[in-house]
């Protein structure tokens, strides 16, 4: 039996997590680890346990996994890339000095580790369309930069001290539940609480910026099935190419039409964002996940529009957003 920590349990990704590895394990076998500021709250609280877990704070990290008897750690505590840009020092201190924090205690306490990585971890120079799994990175940008870092680091820990680590590289995720908050795919989560609450919004990114992106159920599968996945199969490990779709903002405008034909949408452009977004793929090649562990997401941007605009239409209609 598993017993999971969940860093960064009340983010984007957590919120979803906790509850989707609670139903598999069992609650009292998942404990939702948060910072003072972002507390569970609600089914994420009453479900399991829930304790602070300050990734910068080896000692309250140690003592959760001794209590808990941890075998797993779900990284997800990082700052997304637009944030990042504005503190560049925390982002490194919270995704560098936090990662060598969980990996340092996974090798001492034999834990496995799942840490995401990102598009982000792309820059300029890699192909831009279907880009491979394994070419040059160099990203720009300084959470690209702790997402590369990460990703060599995880790797040196699984060879060097056989730390079971493991890692996708995320598109821009969508869900109904948390908003991202201070990243570059934002726009495409904002659309559809704009579409269902305004029927308008106002595009940070311009016409023409293609980027992948997937909903949020397909990557808590990513997760949870590359942390099940047989470890014969992988040839790689931080970090796989994952993806479901890529869109640029006409293209998911005109698909949120197809549900709300009156839905307009003007720009007003974020230059941080565009520059990053300029800078990473528009589309990246998922073959090795597909090969090494069976990927095998299951919406494309039709399905995912039609879920993301009926549940949020519930969620207005009953006042709760
Ligand atoms: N969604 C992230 C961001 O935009 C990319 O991984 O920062």
């Amino acid at each position: 039996m598993k017993n999971i920590l969940i860093i960064g349990s009340t983010g984007q990704i957590g919120s979803e997590l906790v509850l989707k590895l609670r139903k598999t394990y069992g609650g009292g076998h998942v404990v939702a680890g948060y910072i003072v500021g972002a507390e569970p709250k609600g089914e994420l609280l009453g479900s399991g346990p829930a304790e602070i877990a300050d990734i910068t704070n080896t000692q309250q990290l140690i003592d959760i996994v001794k209590k808990y008897n941890i075998d797993t750690i779900y990284n997800l505590a990082a700052l997304l890339s637009a944030v990042a840009e504005s503190k560049p020092q925390l982002a490194w201190h919270i995704g560098m000095n936090g990662l060598v924090n969980v990996l340092e205690i996974a090798r001492e306490y034999k834990c496995a580790v799942f840490t995401p990585s990102s598009i982000g971890a792309f820059g300029p120079d890699a192909p831009k369309k279907h880009t491979p799994q394994d070419t040059i990175q160099r990203p720009q940008t300084m959470y690209g930069v702790t997402k590369v870092a990460g990703e060599l680091l995880s790797d040196y820990y699984f060879r060097r001290y056989g730390v079971d680590t493991r890692s996708v590289r995320y598109p821009g995720l969508i869900s109904n539940v948390t908003l991202p908050g201070g990243g570059t795919t934002d726009y495409a989560v904002d659309i559809f609480y704009s579409a269902v609450k305004t029927k308008k919004f106002t595009c940070p990114l311009p016409a023409g910026t293609f980027m992948d992106m997937m909903y949020m159920p397909d990557a808590l599968d990513a997760a949870v099935d590359l942390m099940e996945a047989d470890p014969a199969r992988l040839k790689h490990r931080n970090s796989f190419n994952v993806t479901t779709m890529s869109f640029d903002p006409e293209i998911l405008a005109a698909e949120i039409r197809k549900h709300i034909s009156e839905f307009t949408m003007d720009y007003k452009i974020d230059e941080v964002r565009k520059a990053i977004a300029d800078s990473w793929p528009d589309s990246l090649d998922d073959s090795c996940a597909r090969t090494e562990w069976d990927w095998n997401p299951k919406y494309d941007l039709s399905t995912m529009t039609s879920d993301m605009l009926a549940i949020l239409s519930k969620k207005h209609e009953q006042g709760l957003i």
